[in-house]
């Protein structure tokens, strides 16, 4: 399937509600989970014009590891409860950061990056997974987000 180009509504409601769209679109066939989560963070990338790295890290043990992601590289694995990605898994809820020089033990991929918003996804009651979104402008993640990127997130927790 080609990718369309959408216009996204400034207004919170719609653009969230047009995200989830997509990212159904988009993972909709997916054979497994590795494709829907290469699909739904390129789908997440285009429609944040100030993110510059979005992606999952995938529960591997007592670790996250390095899943589908869309921007430059980033640290492979990471411990429970460690920087704002194991941090998020380990309190079960998401995490918006303003700044990421202000979180004690935030792990830095990309020396860009100001502010992050990690949201946790669930399989069978357990974290299965986080959402990692990165950008370079300062407090770009805000309540709305973290609410907004949670239901995103429902849309690929089938696959696990
Ligand atoms: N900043 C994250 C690490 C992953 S990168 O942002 C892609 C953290 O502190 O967990």
């Amino acid at each position: 399937m080609a990718y369309k180009e959408v216009i996204y509504p400034a207004e919170k409601d719609g653009f969230y509600a047009l995200l989830r769209e997509q990212v159904e679109l988009y993972t909709r066939d997916s054979p497994d989970l590795i494709s829907a989560l290469a699909n739904a963070s390129a789908v997440i990338k285009l429609a944040f014009s100030e993110a510059n790295w979005v992606g999952f890290y995938l529960v591997d043990g007592d670790g996250l590891k390095l899943g589908p992601f869309q921007g430059r590289p980033a640290v492979p694995r990471i411990g429970y409860g460690l920087g704002v990605c194991g941090t998020a898994w380990k309190r079960r809820e998401a995490i918006a950061v303003e700044e990421v020089a202000c979180f004690e033990g935030h792990i830095a991929c990309d020396c860009n990056t100001h502010s992050e918003l990690v949201v946790p996804l669930f399989a069978g009651g357990e974290v299965c997974a986080v959402l990692d979104m990165d950008s370079t402008v300062p407090a770009y993640f805000g309540e709305e987000d973290k609410r907004g990127m949670e239901e995103v997130g429902r849309v690929v927790e089938r696959f696990f």
